[in-house]
C-alpha cells in the first residue's frame, strides 16, 4: 500500500468502478455514492436485494451536511465518535451540495442516508483523494460473512472486478453501529448493534435510545436446551456455508452431534469457544470428529476475531459449526454492547437461510 495504490484506486472510482477499502471494522466495497451506474455495480456484484440501502462514506462532518440533514444531535454524535463505527440514519439532503447528492439506489429508494466517517488511515485517505461521498456495504457477496482482510475480499471477487487495497486485518472485526434518531421528538434507536452500544450514545445525547433487537426491547432470545429460538425471526446474514448453531454450554454439543444426521455421516463438527476449560470439557464428551478452534476470552478481542475465525472453520468443510455462546453480559456498559453485537451476528449466522 503506498500513494500510488491510493492514485490508482481514486481513477477506478472516477471511472465508476469499485474499489475494496480497509476500514476499522470490516472491508467496504467502495463506489462512488453519487453514480446511479457505480451504485448499481456494487448491488450487482454483492447480489444485493436493492431494496437494503447502503451507508455512504464521507470523510467528516463538512460532505456528511452537504449529504444529510444534520440536527443538534446528530452533530453532538459526529463530533463524539467520528472518525469511527457508528453510521448514523438522518434525512436526506434536498439535492443541494455534491451533484444532487447521494442516488436513489443508495437509499434504497428511501428519504433517508446513512452516513458514516471511517477510523482508518487508507479509508480516510481514499475518501480525501476522491473527494466525494463512498458507498461501502461490507465486501462479501451478500448474507455471507463480511471481510475483515484483503484476502477475503479477494475470495469474493475477481481483481479484475474489483481493486482491493490491503491495509491488513481490521481491529474492530464487526460492522458499525447503525442509529437512526427518530421521528421529530422521538426516540433514538440502534438498528444495527456495535461495539458503540445505547447507553454510549444516549450518554452523549443525554436521553435514553432504544437498544436493537426484537420489538418488546426482547433481544435475541437463547431457548430450550441453549439453542437459539426462533431464528426464523431473523434474517440469516453474516452465514457461513455450513450450517451454524449456538449452544449455551459446551455439554449441548453432546446432543448435537448425537444427532441423527451429524452421527450417521461421520463428518466434522467444528466447536468455537472463548471458554478457558473448552478443550477439557470436550475432551470429556470425547465425541468423535469435534475439532475446537479458540476463540478469545476478552469481548473486544472475539469481536476482531470472530469473522476471521468463523471463515476459518468453514474451510475445514465440516457439517456442522457449533458456536458456545459468549457472555451475554460484560464488566462495563461498553463491554455489554460489545458481547450484544457478537450474539446478534452469531444469531443472524445461525438464523433459519
Ligand atoms: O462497518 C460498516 O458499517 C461497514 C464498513 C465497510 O463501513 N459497512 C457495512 O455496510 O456494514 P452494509 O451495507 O453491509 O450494511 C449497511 C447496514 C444495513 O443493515 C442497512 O440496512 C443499513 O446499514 N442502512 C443503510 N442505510 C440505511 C438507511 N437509510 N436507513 C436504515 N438503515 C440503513
Ligand atoms: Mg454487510
Amino acid at each position: 500500500m503506498n500513494h500510488q495504490d491510493i492514485v490508482r484506486a481514486v481513477e477506478r472510482l472516477k471511472a465508476g468502478g469499485l474499489v475494496a477499502f480497509p476500514t476499522e471494522t470490516v472491508y467496504g466495497l467502495g463506489a462512488d455514492a453519487r453514480s446511479e451506474a457505480a451504485v448499481a455495480r456494487v448491488f450487482a456484484a454483492k447480489g444485493r436485494p436493492s431494496n437494503n440501502p447502503l451507508i455512504v462514506h464521507v470523510p467528516g462532518l463538512l460532505m456528511a451536511e452537504q449529504l444529510g440533514v444534520l440536527d443538534d444531535r446528530a452533530r453532538a454524535l459526529t463530533r463524539a465518535f467520528w472518525p469511527g463505527p457508528l453510521s448514523i440514519v438522518v434525512p436526506r439532503a434536498a439535492g443541494s451540495g455534491l451533484a444532487g447528492g447521494v442516488t436513489g439506489g443508495v437509499r434504497g429508494g428511501g428519504a433517508t442516508v446513512a452516513l458514516r466517517s471511517p477510523d482508518h488511515p487508507v479509508a480516510l485517505a481514499l475518501l480525501f483523494s476522491f473527494g466525494g461521498p463512498l458507498v461501502g456495504p461490507s465486501a462479501n457477496k451478500s448474507g455471507g460473512v463480511s471481510p475483515t482482510l484483503a484476502a477475503h475480499v479477494r475470495e469474493a471477487f475477481d481483481e479484475r472486478e474489483v481493486l482491493t487495497l490491503d491495509g491488513g486485518a481490521c481491529a474492530a472485526g464487526i460492522e458499525s453501529t447503525v442509529v437512526w434518531l427518530g421521528e421529530a421528538g422521538g426516540r433514538a434507536r440502534v438498528l444495527r448493534p456495535g461495539v458503540i452500544g445505547a447507553a454510549a450514545l444516549g450518554a452523549v445525547l443525554g436521553e435514553e435510545v432504544d437498544g436493537p433487537g426484537l420489538p418488546g426491547g426482547a433481544g435475541v432470545g437463547v431457548g430450550v436446551g441453549g439453542v437459539l429460538l426462533s431464528p426464523g425471526l431473523l434474517a440469516s446474514h453474516y452465514a457461513p456455508r455450513a450450517r451454524c448453531v449456538v449452544v449455551e454450554d459446551l455439554a449441548g454439543v453432546d446432543d448435537l452431534v448425537g444427532m441423527e444426521e451429524l452421527a450417521g455421516a461421520g463428518g466434522l463438527v467444528v466447536v468455537l469457544s472463548h471458554s478457558l476449560v473448552a478443550e477439557d470439557e470436550l475432551a470429556r464428551l470425547d465425541l468423535e470428529g469435534v475439532e475446537l478452534i479458540e476463540m478469545p476470552h476478552e469481548a473486544w478481542a472475539y469481536a476482531g476475531a470472530l469473522y476471521a475465525r468463523l471463515r476459518e472453520a468453514d474451510a475445514r468443510g465440516p457439517l456442522a459449526i457449533v458456536v458456545h455462546r459468549p457472555p451475554s453480559a460484560g464488566e462495563t456498559a461498553e463491554e455489554t454492547a460489545v458481547w450484544q453485537a457478537i450474539m446478534d451476528r452469531l444469531a443472524r449466522a445461525s438464523a433459519a437461510r
